[in-house]
């Protein structure tokens, strides 16, 4: 039996997954298997080979894809967010941490089936650090990605975990045995800021409020902010997410000084996020409304991030800052979104 050969995506009917589909069908000579919890989107079915519904804990799932495809390289989306995490910590360590195994131990049982190694794209995130407080905050600036890696959420340490799992199997696995182990694992990972698409909301994340704002005020909606006007971290617009994973994933290996890399593009304050939206929709209602506990976890994230590694081993560089990731792509494709979605 030939099996197909494809990219498998899980997660894939998520904020990350819907632009990824979108850009990989454009480029890619694999096929795409797309895996979620819930059913895949009508919209991207036309794009995939095969759109599976199901747990990436399944394990008779995972064997049934094994049997049938030929996997070259996975995209692993799937996990439960920040705040949500807090809500399920066990639930959030099986999905983020053992989901992650269970998949880096199908992309080394396929590499050995063809030879090949197997890319592993794993969107990490500004949640693995943990500022022990604002003062220190405020002096670090921008954080290198061996700063400060202490966690104080349960995503934080799964995200953390896994990326070092990640470089394990790449650089080390089984290193004692015999005749030294190739796992076949190519285990890339970014460190994401908080991510703002035009088309999808996040949900079960802390850094929501700055998608949920906008959002809402395209849809003449009021929206208390659960973070102060000062709070702040680092965003970006999801094109630049999914341009940060592609181009990670393209470039060659001997150029990777690192397997984890932070990535930025603009960090701005809610109050910032709510002058814009005035600005583009000035009869939003926004009201700040600080849940201490979210703004506390929100506290702990860097106000910004170095990316120097990233653009200087493969040319990372975010296409929008604030302004344009504003002007030329929130307020303009979310206008239109809703306009489409009443006519
Ligand atoms: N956006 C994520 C969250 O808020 C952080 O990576 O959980």
């Amino acid at each position: 039996m030939v099996r197909k050969p494809v990219i498998l995506i899980t997660g894939a009917n998520g904020e990350i997954g819907h632009g990824l589909i979108d850009h990989l069908v454009r480029q890619t000579q694999y096929g795409i298997v797309a895996l979620d919890l819930k059913p895949l989107d009508e919209s991207l079915h036309k794009y995939c080979t095969a759109a599976l519904t199901g747990d990436i804990l399944d394990q008779n799932l995972l064997q049934r894809l094994i049997s049938e495809y030929e996997i070259h390289a996975i995209y692993h989306l799937a996990a439960l967010l920040s705040t949500r995490a807090e809500f399920t910590p066990d639930t959030a360590h099986q999905v983020n941490v053992e989901g992650t195994l269970n998949l880096l131990k199908l992309a080394h049982e396929q590499s050995r089936w063809h030879g090949n190694p197997v890319k592993f794209l794993f969107p990490s995130s500004i949640a693995v650090y943990g500022l022990p407080n604002l003062k220190i905050k405020k002096i670090a600036g921008k954080i290198k990605e061996y700063q400060y890696n202490q966690p104080t959420t349960m995503y934080g340490c799964n995200k953390l975990y896994c990326e070092q799992l990640g470089r394990y199997f790449t650089m080390h696995y089984r290193q004692l045995a015999a005749e030294g182990h190739c796992s076949g694992v190519d285990f890339r990972a970014v460190r994401f800021p908080g991510l703002i698409s035009a088309v999808t909301l996040p949900s079960g994340g802390t850094s929501d409020y700055a998608p949920e704002m906008i959002h809402a005020a395209a849809q003449g909606q009021p929206y208390p902010c659960f973070v102060s006007e000062e709070a702040q971290i680092p965003f970006m617009a999801m094109p630049d997410g999914i341009k940060a994973l592609v181009q990670l994933a393209d470039v060659s290996a001997d150029r990777l000084s690192q397997r984890v890399y932070n990535v930025g593009a603009f960090s701005v304050t809610a109050r910032d996020i709510r002058d814009r939206v005035l600005l583009a929709f000035p009869g939003a209602e926004i009201t700040f409304n600080p849940d201490t506990a979210r703004e506390g976890i929100v506290s702990t994230w860097p106000a910004d991030v170095d990316d120097s590694l990233a653009r200087q081993d493969w040319n990372w560089q975010p296409d929008y800052d604030a302004d344009r990731a504003f002007h030329e792509y929130l307020i303009p494709m979310i206008t239109k979104y809703y306009r489409s979605k009443l006519a």
